[in-house]
Order: structure tokens, then C-alpha cells, then sequence
């Protein structure tokens, strides 16, 4: 038996639960840092530039896919060009993301607690490497409780969401989670820009290094980072889209998404570096000197500028890892939902039914690899793997089998999205989706295989990255091959 499709309630619900998808740990960590690494406040012309040749057009392209066929990517792309595998392609990506996305969430919600008292003391790379992690050399695989733990209550709170449905579950979870992290991350922003050398931190931030706009690796980056923000190229938004009633104003909403994703990095931003410029201030070193990427970042040197803000801090602290919790639930939701509505559409399934199995299994799977020694190893490769391989590849093939091969299908799409919409797409749209976009990610993905060949990654022994790395690729390929394969059993 089938249920009949699910619906958002209203326009508004679809583009709260888009929002909270795209704004997530890559708004809050991810661009602060690679803004400030690209050229600073002259990196916010690339990063526009990028939204507008390649974030927006695969946004409505997303949407016009999802909406018209009312179906998770295998069967969407079957129904619009016969390409099926590559919908399961996605699937599989959304998929390897979510199992170690869930990891990183339970860090930050454990750090939420670790600010009660700052328990990270004052050795904060220490702490998070050996008393937390408990990481080992290579590949280690003993047993961490206190990861297990997090693991564990991350992925009941998502499975409780999904268990709602896309009504009760993942709308009304934004529609709370998304107004807290308004207000918490405000708070936190308003703390960060009044402490002091703030202002230090906001001009390292903003000063525009005009040079590195003569680098194509900046614009490369902008590029990058604009898929992963908005969550676009994979699946999500066409999943999302797929729920929406027949006459939607689609541009008008992708519009409101970008724009508040794009507000909540700017904001970030400026908390983030303000508070860099605190710690900067308070151990006489410059802005320079403190800034550090990724995960460190948020697990390293957030701690430390918590410590340094005395009995303050902790409510400091409280308030940044809630709101990386708060943000990437929502974000973790949107992953699952994928595969999910993939399996109820090939397979027939019931929404319990494929939330049991798909996100049962995949919390199985993420919380026996990612409570071991190994979890930064893990998260570490799989992430660059997943999005500069799986969601980069995926995103390349599904724009040039379209714009390149089935041209009348564009048409065929943009009068459906022109039917209801605001903004009108047109020969703009079709030139960036034809030129801009797909050249842009032949080139990353040209680029990240050469490093990979010519350096490996991350300075990773070859045997530890051709078995993380190599598996996720080889699961990207036998999923696309294998799950097309299966006859289909929807009505
Ligand atoms: N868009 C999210 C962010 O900026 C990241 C994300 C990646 C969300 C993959 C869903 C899936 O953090
Ligand atoms: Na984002």
C-alpha cells in the first residue's frame, strides 16, 4: 500500500525548512574562515558573482526538477531524461554525508555541555584530540563511550523528526529550531562585536586583499563553497521542492533561501572573526596568528576565546555550540530526507518503513565507525571526498546531460518554473547553466583529482585514504549502479 505524497502546509513552511537546510556548520564555521583565507572583503565579489552564475540557476533547476515530477532524484531524473543512476548517485551522497554529519553535530552538542565550567581547561587542541576524541594513529578502532553516547542521542532526535513526516516532523522542527537559532545567534553576535579588539578582528575580516581576485583558486573556492552553502547539486532541494503544491512561486522562494543563507554567513562572519580578534587582543598576538580552518576552528579555538572571557564564558560558549546544534539539525534533516523519499518512491515503502530501515541503518553504521579512535579520520576524508568527488561529479553530470544533451528538456523546465513564477527564468538562466556553471565544476573537479594524484590528502598514509576515500567511491558507483537496477514497485 501507498500513502499519498506528503505536502508542506504552506509556501512559508518549505522555505523555513530550505533555509534551515542551507544555513548549517558551513555558514557558522565553513565561510568565515574561507572568506577570510580568499581575499577577505574582496572575496564577497567572487562569493556574489558565484551565487548569481552557478548557487542560483542549480537552485531553480533543483526546484523545477523536484516540482515538476513530485519525486526524490532517482526517480525524477528517470522520468525527466531516463537517468536514473543518477539520482541514486546522489542518494548514495546524501547518504555518506549524513552518516558523518551526525558526528560532528554530537561534538558540538557535547560542547554544549563541556562550556557549564569550560571543562576543556586551558590545553582546549588538547582536550579535544585526547580526552574527547581519544584519537589514535592511523586507522584505530577501539571503543569511545562518550562519542557513542552523543552518537546515540543525535541520532534519536533526528529519527524522532523524520518519524513526524514532512509536516509534522521536519516543518514543524525548523519552525522552532530555526527561530532559536535567530535569537541565539544574535545574542552571540552582539556579545562577540563588544568585546575588546573586536574591531581588529572586523578589519582582517573585511579588509579586501584586491590581488587575490587575480587567483583563480579564490574563485574556485567561491564556487565551492556556494554549492555546500546552499545545499544545492545533491538531491536536497529537489527533495524538498518535490512537496511543494502545484502553483509555487518557485524563483521568489530560491531568492528568500539564498538571501538568508547568505545574510546568516555574513553574520557569522562577523561574530566569528570579532571574537578572533579578542583572542588576538588578550594573548598580544595578531589576528593572523589565531585564525585556523575547519574543525579546528569551532572545537579549538572557540574554546579557548570562551576561556579567556572568565565566568562569562560559559554562556558564551552555551550559546555558539547550541546554535552549531541547532543549525545543523535542521541541515541533518534535510540530508536524511533524500534517501528516504528515494526508497518510498523506488520501493513503495511507507514513510516508517524507510525511516526504520534508511535512517535506522544509517545510525547504526555512523555510530559503530564514528565511536572509535578514528572519528576526526573519518569525518575528515569522507567530507572531502563527499563534497569535492560525490557532490561536485553529481552536480557536473546532472547540468551537462541537460544543458549539453537535452537541450528542448530546459525549455520543458523553464516554462514550467516560468508558469507561477516572479522572477522569469530566460536566456540568462540557460547561459549560466550551459557555460558558467559546468565549466566552473570541471574544473574543480579536474583540479581536486590532479591534488589528490599528484599529493594525496591531508597528508594521510596512502593505505588509510585509498580505503576511506576508495570506499566511499566505490559505494557512490555500486549504489548508482546497483539500486537502478531494482525493478521499481511505486503505483
Ligand atoms: N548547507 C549546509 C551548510 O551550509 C551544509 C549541508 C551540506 C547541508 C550538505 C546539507 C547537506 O552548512
Ligand atoms: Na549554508
Amino acid at each position: 500500500m501507498t500513502e499519498t505524497r506528503e505536502n508542506w502546509s504552506a509556501r512559508s513552511g518549505f522555505i523555513i525548512a530550505a533555509i534551515g537546510s542551507a544555513v548549517g556548520l558551513g555558514n557558522i564555521w565553513r565561510f568565515p574562515y574561507v572568506a577570510y583565507e580568499n581575499g577577505g572583503g574582496a572575496f564577497l565579489i567572487p562569493y556574489l558573482i558565484a551565487i548569481f552564475a552557478a548557487g542560483l540557476p542549480l537552485l531553480f533547476l533543483d526546484y523545477a526538477v523536484g516540482h515538476k515530477f513530485r519525486k526524490a532524484p532517482p526517480m525524477a531524473y528517470k522520468k525527466l531524461m531516463n537517468a536514473e543512476s543518477l539520482g541514486w548517485w546522489q542518494v548514495m551522497v546524501t547518504l555518506v554525508i549524513g552518516i558523518y554529519y551526525a558526528s560532528v553535530l554530537s561534538w558540538a552538542g557535547s560542547y554544549m555541555f563541556y562550556s557549564f565550567g569550560q571543562q576543556w581547561g586551558t590545553d582546549t587542541q588538547g582536550f579535544f584530540f585526547n580526552t574527547y576524541l581519544q584519537n589514535g594513529e592511523g586507522l584505530t578502532l577501539g571503543f569511545v563511550p562518550v562519542l557513542f553516547f552523543g552518537l546515540v542521542v543525535v541520532w534519536a532526535a533526528v529519527m524522532l523528526i523524520l518519524y513526524g513526516g514532512v509536516r509534522r516532523g521536519v516543518e514543524l522542527a525548523n519552525k522552532i529550531f530555526m527561530p532559536l537559532l535567530v535569537i541565539l545567534f544574535t545574542i552571540l553576535v552582539i556579545q562577540a562585536v563588544r568585546l575588546p579588539g573586536a574591531v581588529d578582528g572586523l578589519n582582517a575580516f573585511f579588509t579586501p586583499n584586491w590581488e587575490a581576485m587575480a587567483n583563480y583558486k579564490v574563485w574556485l573556492a567561491a564556487f565551492g563553497h556556494i554549492f555546500f552553502s546552499l545545499s544545492v547539486g545533491f538531491g536536497i532541494m529537489l527533495t524538498y521542492a518535490s512537496y511543494l503544491k502545484r502553483k509555487t512561486n518557485l524563483t521568489g522562494s530560491g531568492i528568500v533561501v539564498a538571501l538568508a543563507n547568505s545574510s546568516f554567513e555574513i553574520l557569522a562572519g562577523i561574530g566569528v572573526f570579532a571574537a578572533l580578534g579578542f583572542m588576538a587582543f588578550s594573548s598580544g598576538a595578531k589576528v593572523e596568528d589565531v585564525v585556523s580552518g575547519g574543525i579546528g576552528l569551532a572545537f579549538i579555538a572557540f574554546p579557548k576565546i570562551i576561556s579567556s572571557l572568565g565566568a562569562g564564558g560559559d554562556l558564551f560558549g552555551f550559546l555558539f555550540f547550541g546554535s552549531l546544534t541547532v543549525a545543523g539539525i535542521t541541515s541533518m534533516v534535510s540530508i536524511l530526507q533524500v534517501p528516504i523519499a528515494a526508497f518510498q518512491d523506488k520501493l513503495g515503502w511507507s514513510k516508517n518503513k524507510s525511516v526504520t530501515i534508511i535512517a535506522g541503518g544509517s545510525a547504526v553504521i555512523s555510530t559503530l565507525m564514528f565511536s572509535t579512535h578514528s572519528a576526526i579520520t573519518f569525518v575528515d576524508i569522507i567530507d572531502y571526498f563527499a563534497n569535492n568527488i560525490g557532490i561536485v561529479g553529481g552536480g557536473l553530470l546532472s547540468i551537462i546531460l541537460l544543458s549539453w544533451f537535452r537541450r528542448p528538456l530546459m525549455k520543458q523546465l523553464e516554462g514550467h518554473v516560468n508558469e507561477f513564477a516572479s522572477v522569469k527564468l530566460g536566456a540568462s538562466w540557460n547561459f549560466m547553466l550551459t557555460v558558467i556553471t559546468p565549466l566552473s565544476l570541471l574544473l574543480a573537479l579536474g583540479l581536486t583529482l590532479k591534488s589528490i594524484m599528484a599529493e594525496g590528502y591531508g597528508g594521510y598514509a596512502a593505505s588509510t585514504l585509498w580505503m576511506v576515500g576508495g570506499g566511499v567511491m566505490a559505494f557512490f558507483i555500486l549504489g548508482a549502479i546497483l539500486f537502478s537496477l531494482i525493478k521499481d514497485r511505486h503505483s
